[in-house]
């Protein structure tokens, strides 16, 4: 078990000190972000495009995810290891239960998955089968087909207060972890505010618990990103020196700034 905890994260959000999340597909890097001293690891089915080179995260499989933690695991041993639930793996309690146990196998100690209120049965089922849980609300981006794009999600008053209620449902379904990816910052903020499991953001300012950014993307490896990328390698000596500077702007909230913020 990693020496980060769902216990140790909770206690930063109570003593208000944010924390940096980022997402790994291997184990070089893996050690890397252990030595930056980020608190999380999201193995995240992002790797669809930033490791497959595909258009989305939709082809990504079970196997894959499996086959990345694996790799995560070996390289790390203090972040919690999360890993994304992919595409079609989670349709029913069933497959959820089946799918979460073969990550949590392969080295996870939580399981992702994206959706509102829905998903409260499989939460609860995954709790009781000891498989601790992040939720995801805001872009999802499995499914970008119905969403019509990769667009900032809530800014209807309708859509807000529906994500707050569906944040509130996954909490007391039992999620640990929410991770909130293209939202305005004052509906971060409110949903931060009325939540007692820390939540993470990506596109959402800084006002959350937390932030997560696709390693890829902060290290200035992916071509084109979105507004609320910064690019860490920028200056940096090295990768863990890149690494450790966008820990110390998480926690010092100076990233994500104004310019990489949604209203
Ligand atoms: O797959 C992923 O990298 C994610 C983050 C963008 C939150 O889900």
């Amino acid at each position: 078990m990693s020496q980060v905890t769902i216990t140790s994260l909770l206690k930063k959000k109570l003593n208000k000190e944010p924390f940096a999340v980022v997402t790994c597909y291997d184990a070089g890097f893996a050690t890397r972000v252990e030595k930056a001293g980020i608190d999380a690891i999201l193995v995240g089915d992002s790797l669809g495009m930033v490791v497959q080179g595909q258009e989305s995260t939709l082809p990504v499989t079970v196997q894959d995810m499996a086959y990345h933690t694996r790799c995560v695991a070996k390289g790390a041993s203090r972040p919690l290891i999360i890993t994304d639930l992919p595409f079609g793996s989670y349709n029913s309690v069933e497959d959820c239960l089946r799918n979460a146990t073969a990550l949590m196998q392969a080295g996870a100690e939580m399981v992702k998955l994206e959706g509102g209120s829905w998903l409260c049965d499989s939460i609860v089922q995954l709790n009781r089968a000891g498989i601790p849980v992040c939720g995801h609300l805001g872009l999802t981006p499995q499914s970008v087909n119905l969403l019509g794009g990769y667009r900032v999600q809530g800014r209807e008053d309708e859509q807000a207060e529906a994500m707050l209620a569906d944040a509130k449902a996954l909490q007391a379904a039992g999620a640990s972890l929410l991770v909130l990816e293209c939202v305005p910052k004052t509906l971060a903020a409110r949903i931060s505010e009325a939540l007692d499991i820390p939540v993470i953001g990506i596109g959402a300012g800084n006002q959350t618990d937390a932030q997560v950014l696709v390693l890829h993307d902060l290290l200035g490896v992916t071509e084109k990103t979105a507004k609320f990328v910064r690019n860490f390698a920028d200056g940096s000596a090295s990768v863990e020196d890149a690494l450790l500077r966008y820990r110390i702007a998480v926690e010092d909230r100076s990233f994500p700034g104004d310019e990489h913020t949604f209203t």
